[in-house]
């Protein structure tokens, strides 16, 4: 993704110094582009609990940059206490977040992957190529996921001769939620670069508002024709023919094909099923959960703190200002995610193809889990 021309990932090693992580705080976007440093476990855990980055994709990037930063910083007197020690700092990666699957998967996969190398040297080494592996993994299947993708808009594209096609999205599963071109974004790119005529109606999505901040933005330095709208319209736009298309990502989606994403989801799958508008969902493979079987009963849902419920930010006067949008006492909740049933889901769109969410559909395209 380019950013004023120059393309970035959204992390990466710093090149001056391999034992630093570098990334784009995201909280300050689009006001301000700001890369920061993490150089220990408790700075990699603190942007991901506190949010400086997110996505699905990107925090499991994120975790598995984490473990090789805790190989790093590992005693090395001893196996027990090199191992202790990874084994606590896992520990701590894995209870930043909960529902996005990522997190945990890029965890165990690197304390695999190190388990089957000896010494100090050889483990640091894995750690590395493993973090660098699951980054360029993400980005690749981010790509793919696009060229998937784009069949869905280019049908609709010819069924309207060429007439700009509405997409509408939720939340931010673009570039910035992952290593690179997103998932719910990737077929809109790869339309927007083919020359298909696209335009994106953009959830704002309450509270943190990663619609109307980092969506927005990232489409815009696309140069993707879009509107912001508030969270309340997508209904109405639909009931007026103004939607062909919903694409949102996933924080967890598990093999029976329920969908865990953004808080808001449910409402915009609803909206569509009652308006025969279809309902898509990007997902990389290593987004699905091959454990549980019942979205609404077994994925965690997050509860993040009332103050983001209670109080907005925003530039003013060339900074950044937050202010109490709620009476002071007025008690506030914050749920972060919602189940989406997969009866209300028309398709998946993964990097190895398109797939009904169903336990057939998702088992067709990954017939290795089946066990
Ligand atoms: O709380 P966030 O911003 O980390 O939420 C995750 C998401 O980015 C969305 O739910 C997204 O649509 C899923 S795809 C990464």
């Amino acid at each position: 993704m380019n950013v004023d021309g120059k393309h970035y990932r959204t992390i990466w090693l710093s090149e001056t110094d391999e034992r630093v992580v570098q990334i784009i705080d995201q909280r300050p976007l689009p006001h301000q582009f700001i890369i920061e440093d993490l150089t220990n476990v408790s700075e990699v855990a603190r942007a991901i609990k506190d949010m400086h980055i997110r996505g699905a994709g990107l925090v499991g990037a994120t975790a598995g940059y984490g473990m090789f930063i805790a190989a790093l910083h590992a005693p090395q007197n001893s196996p027990i206490a090199f191992n202790a020690q990874l084994g606590e700092d896992a520990k701590i990666l894995m209870a930043t977040r909960p529902t996005a699957v990522n997190l945990e998967w890029a965890v165990k996969r690197q304390l695999a992957a190190m388990a089957e190398v000896d010494g100090f040297a050889k483990k640091i080494q894995v750690a590395k190529t493993t973090a660098q592996a699951i980054a360029d993994e993400d980005a690749e299947f981010c790509r793919r996921i696009g060229e998937h993708g784009v069949s869905l808009i280019e049908q609709i594209s010819q069924r309207k001769s060429g007439e700009t096609v509405n997409i509408l999205t939720h939340c931010n599963a673009g570039w910035l939620a992952f290593v690179d071109y997103g998932t719910a974004t990737a077929p809109v790119y790869a339309a927007h670069d083919k020359g298909i005529p696209v335009h994106v109606w953009v959830d704002e999505t309450r509270p943190r508002n990663q619609g109307a901040r980092l969506t927005a933005w990232e489409l815009g330095q696309h140069g993707v024709p879009h509107t912001v709208i508030a969270d309340n319209v997508g209904g109405h736009l639909m009931q007026h023919g103004q939607v062909d298309l919903v694409i949102t990502g996933t924080d967890r989606t598990l093999y029976t094909g329920d969908v865990a994403n953004k808080i808001g989801t449910y409402l915009k799958a609803l909206a569509a099923k009652d308006n025969d508008v279809p309902f898509y969902v990007g997902l990389p493979s290593s987004t699905f959960d091959w454990e549980k079987r019942d979205g609404i009963k077994e994925i965690p849902i997050e509860q993040r703190d009332a103050t983001e419920v209670k109080y907005i930010a925003g530039a003013h006067e060339g900074d950044t200002k937050t202010v109490l949008l709620t009476p002071e006492d007025s008690p506030a909740v914050n749920y972060a995610f919602d189940v989406t049933p997969a009866r209300l889901v028309t398709a998946l769109i993964t990097e190895r193809g398109i797939c009904e969410a169903s336990e057939a559909g998702i088992m067709g395209l990954y017939p290795e889990k089946r066990s």
